[in-house]
């Protein structure tokens, strides 16, 4: 039964119970309604409604948002909540989200276990709060906490969920226990005012002001994700209208935006990212001790990563004055993060502490994983996992961080290739959510499936990629930049290209992000390769800019000039590398609207997507899309390469075609034919009215 009803004394409890998290169905929505009407027998004096498992209810089902409409919805059960003549407490473990949050917010009393967490997610899935959410939050806690909550997603945990008024109490004995105490003591109790959604709020003209300003940064912050800036609007009308009026409109926007593209963009990353954390059912060992070697930039970010999770660290560097160098810059990262209130003074000093620095590698003799994140080389790799290989345990696994190595090759010179995998993480790591596990060809299954418990455990967003260089992110990476480098050629300015880009939502233009890492590293890292692996046409302006010592922001010049660290304008220098380039590759100019610009880089990285897909090194096109969204700033709202490039069906495979006969088309993959593109599968939208 989803929603199990027990009577005990004279206390009705409605137990929901839709693992693993209680989503609710129409299942669970229909045994609300019938919970609540039982409630109304005489037998009851007060109901408590709570969750089984671990969770309350962490909203309602995404999986039914895309299948016609069954009622009853979800509005009809909060409204039937609140109206029940008997007082309804909900009690509260793990999480209350959307219209987990809506149901819990309907209840007259609100009780949490101390680990219980809060929120309004819905706009990170495209849509609105359909069932109240935006109405009530801001009748009951602050507006502008109310705006930020539903605005960004963000949860409360449940000291400040008290501390806000979002809930009554914090249990202090077992939340059954603590519940029936609470339920028996309001037993034949008239409701108390809580009954908020009968009440007019007083619109505070600040409020209102201070919503305008939040929501016109919240809309310049969303890259043209649309749900964001509608939330703060509702959280408005709900401060200026009656309840009745308001709901009515959340509703409609719910229903509207649910439909709509961004939504199904959203859901569909939203599964993808699941889907592409689960690995072999082999069961994951466990990991306990970590150890990561090369303090630089990268190392120190994996070693907080793994600190922030809670497990201990050993940090090796060569030097003294490379280790000092390395602690130091973790010690200023959680210094600022105590300066920006992001972390406690007592928490940061914990997370410190747990990463000791050492100059040898004695310390890893007792790791159960050591990440290696030293320079980008074959023979610097080869001798570090010799020496791991000598002192680590037989069953310790030792990660690579490369970005573009053979990790077969690196695995070879060790005793144990099937403990070998790598673990490529994005800079800083210890913000980036995404992390490629790259398997070599005897990677072990448990040794996969451990790496990927690993990555959820440090809060990260795994994908499984096979050996390839560049795997699957800087794979497509190189295609997407490709083509930005051949339309600079064709007549695109580095900063038409990059705002035709930055207004499709990617976070950077690819000519800024080349300013920020340097524009120098990756001419070393085609130095690096085969000759006929790249375009040399679509890099020579790159190539061009390095000999002039323009290398990007670290010099001040690059694609753009910079003063005090922000953009002071292009480059005028550009033009005559450009011109140079044009002639060498007898290139003529012309003028270049902003949607090709858009089409030829993005549908580049998908069609790239596509062939790594095709040849095994990505699972399913669902991991193409987590890995370009969560590493390389592709929108989320857009769902992903792949899935953008499928939106735009025949017409997208046509211009693949097109652009594949073109006079650089010779590095476009054979995917521009019907059918390359599956139909559109989990998160597309038919129906209009669900949940
Ligand atoms: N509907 C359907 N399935 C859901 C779900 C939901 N709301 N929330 C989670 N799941 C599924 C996941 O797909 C996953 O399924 P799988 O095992 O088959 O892959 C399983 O539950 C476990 O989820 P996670 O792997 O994410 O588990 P975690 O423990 O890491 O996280 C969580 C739990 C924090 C609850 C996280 O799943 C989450 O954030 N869920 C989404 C919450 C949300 O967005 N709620 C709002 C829904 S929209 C809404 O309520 C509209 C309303 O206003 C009308």
């Amino acid at each position: 039964m989803p929603v199990h009803q027990d009577i005990i004394g004279r206390i009705l409890v409605l137990r929901v119970d839709n693992p693993p998290v209680n989503a609710l169905s129409k299942i669970e929505r229909r045994g609300l309604i019938e919970g609540i009407a039982r409630g109304a027998s005489d037998d009851v004096d007060a109901i408590v409604l709570t969750g089984a498992g671990a969770s309350f209810i962490a909203g309602a089902d995404i999986r039914e948002f895309g299948k016609p409409p069954e009622p009853p919805h979800l509005p009809e059960v909060v409204e039937t909540i609140e109206a029940s003549a008997k007082p309804v407490i909900a009690a509260i473990a793990g999480q209350a989200l959307g219209g987990g949050l809506e149901v819990a917010l309907a209840c007259h009393y609100r009780l949490a276990e101390a680990g219980a967490r809060f929120g309004l997610p819905e706009t990170t899935l495209g849509i609105v709060p359909g069932a109240g959410g935006t109405q009530r939050l801001p009748r009951l806690i602050d507006p502008m906490l109310a705006a930020d909550m539903v605005a960004t997603g963000k949860s409360l945990d449940a000291a400040s969920a008290l501390r806000t008024g979002l809930i009554d109490w914090i249990a202090d004995q077992p939340i059954d226990v603590a519940a029936l105490g609470h339920a028996r003591s309001l037993a034949g109790q008239p409701l108390d005012e809580r009954r908020l959604s009968e009440r007019n709020v007083e619109p505070s003209p600040d409020a209102i002001e201070d919503l305008a300003l939040l929501k016109a940064e919240t809309v310049k912050k969303s890259r043209g994700a649309i749900a964001p800036g509608v939330a703060i609007d509702l959280v408005a009308k709900a401060l200026q209208s009656p309840y009745d009026v308001g709901v009515a409109e959340e509703r409609a926007r719910f229903l509207e935006l649910r439909s709509g593209s961004q939504a199904a963009a959203l859901r569909h990353i939203f599964f993808a990212e699941r889907e592409a954390a689960k690995g072999p059912a082999e069961a994951p060992r466990s990991i306990e001790r970590v150890g990561v070697i090369g303090a630089g930039t990268m190392g120190a970010g994996i070693a907080m990563s793994v600190a922030d999770a809670g497990i201990p660290v050993v940090l090796v560097e060569q030097t003294e004055a490379a280790l000092g160098a390395g602690l130091d810059r973790i010690a200023r990262a959680y210094g600022e993060a105590v300066a920006r209130n992001r972390l406690s003074n007592d928490v940061a000093d914990e997370r410190r502490n747990s990463i000791t620095g050492a100059t040898g590698y004695d310390l890893l003799a007792n790791a159960d994983l050591i990440i290696e994140a030293a320079f980008e080389t074959m023979d610097v790799k080869d001798a570090i996992f010799k020496s791991l290989d000598a002192i680590a345990r037989s069953d310790a696994i030792l990660a690579t961080n490369t970005s573009y190595l053979d990790i077969d090759a690196i695995a070879a010179v060790t005793s144990r290739p099937s403990q070998v995998l790598g673990l490529h993480y994005f800079s800083p790591a210890n913000v980036m959510k995404l992390l490629e596990i790259v398997r070599g060809r005897e990677t072990d299954p448990t040794v996969l499936a451990t790496a990927l418990a690993f990555a959820r455990r440090t809060g990260k967003v795994p994908v499984v990629a096979g050996v390839c260089h560049g795997f699957i992110g800087n794979r497509m990476l190189r295609a997407y930049n490709r083509e930005a480098g051949l339309l600079l050629l064709e007549g695109a300015t580095p900063s038409q290209i990059d705002t035709a880009l930055t207004d499709f939502g990617m976070a950077m233009g690819p000519f800024a992000v080349a300013d920020l890492s340097g524009i120098d590293i990756g001419h070393k890292g085609r130095q690096a390769m085969e000759p006929g692996a790249y375009e040399p046409a679509a890099f020579r302006v790159h190539d061009g800019l390095v000999s002039c010592g323009f290398l990007g922001r670290k010099t001040a010049v690059g694609f753009y000039r910079y003063a005090s660290g922000k953009v002071d304008g292009e480059n005028a220098d550009v033009a005559d590398i450009v011109a140079a380039a044009r002639k060498e590759f007898a290139v003529s100019p012309r003028s270049i609207d902003p949607e090709e610009i858009v089409e030829r880089c993005i549908f580049a990285a998908a069609a790239e997507g596509l062939q790594i897909v095709k040849e095994g090194i990505a699972a399913r096109p669902g991991d193409v899309d987590v890995v370009y969204v969560n590493g390389y700033g592709f929108p989320r709202h857009r769902g992903g390469p792949i899935f953008y490039l499928r939106e735009t069906g025949e017409a997208g495979l046509a211009a693949i075609r097109r652009y594949a006969a073109g006079p650089f088309g010779r590095w476009w993959p054979d995917v521009g034919h019907p059918g390359a593109i599956e139909p559109p599968g989990i998160g597309k939208s038919t129906d209009k009215d669900a949940a």
